[in-house]
């Protein structure tokens, strides 16, 4: 997709765009669960090799995938032009505490784009520093503070223990096998 089609993106009656979609089957499955049949679905993958696979999911012309970086691409979006933006499981440098002061800068640009309406919706999980079970207060301790860095950015938020129930991804599927030591939540976020 090129800088042209964004500014036609207004057409859509809702935009999704998925941050690191992976090999596509994610969003291929939340356009095929979608009631709005005017929807542009976008999903953003550094990787060539998985951008590649996601390609060939593609059967509609109002879905793209684009092999770049979201850090890159996600600032020429117009701001509120985007209902839903999904990341599920982002790499440590877009959520580890380590690496903190790297992402929150995105995830305001993030809230910029997203419509008064929207939602990020973001799968994230915790692991031990071993790979030992990760203790309950660690958790409790850990979702607490991805909730403040969260709502100190801007956004109103809840917090589901483990992954939306219609949500499947190449990675969710391998995470969820392991669940006393890989522990996933879902941010759900709207701006206001
Ligand atoms: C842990 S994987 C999750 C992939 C997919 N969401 C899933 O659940 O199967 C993280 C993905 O983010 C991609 N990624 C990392 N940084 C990125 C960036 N700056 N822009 C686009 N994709 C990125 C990686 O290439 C990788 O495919």
């Amino acid at each position: 997709m090129i800088q042209r089609d964004l500014s036609e993106i207004s057409k859509y009656e809702k935009v999704i765009v998925e941050l690191g979609s992976g090999d596509g089957r994610l969003l291929k499955k939340l356009v095929g669960e979608e009631t709005s049949r005017n929807t542009l679905a976008i999903g953003i993958e550094l990787d060539t090799s998985q951008y590649e696979k996601s390609c060939d999911l593609i059967e509609k012309d109002s879905m793209h995938f684009i092999n770049n970086s979201f850090e890159v691409l996600l600032p020429d979006f117009p701001d509120e032009s985007i209902d839903s933006i999904i990341a599920v499981l982002p790499a440590p440098r877009y959520i580890d505490n380590d690496f903190q002061e790297l992402w929150v800068p995105f995830y305001q640009i993030v809230l910029k784009k997203l419509k008064e309406t929207g939602s990020l919706i973001l799968v994230t999980e915790l692991t031990d520093d071993l790979f030992q079970p990760v203790s309950p207060s660690d958790f409790v301790a850990w979702k607490y503070w991805l909730e403040s860095v969260f709502k100190s950015i801007g956004f109103k938020l809840r917090t589901i223990d483990g992954v939306p129930s219609h949500f499947s991804s190449q990675f969710l599927d391998q995470f969820k096998a392991d669940p006393e030591r890989i522990k996933i939540v879902t941010l759900i976020m709207r701006k206001n």
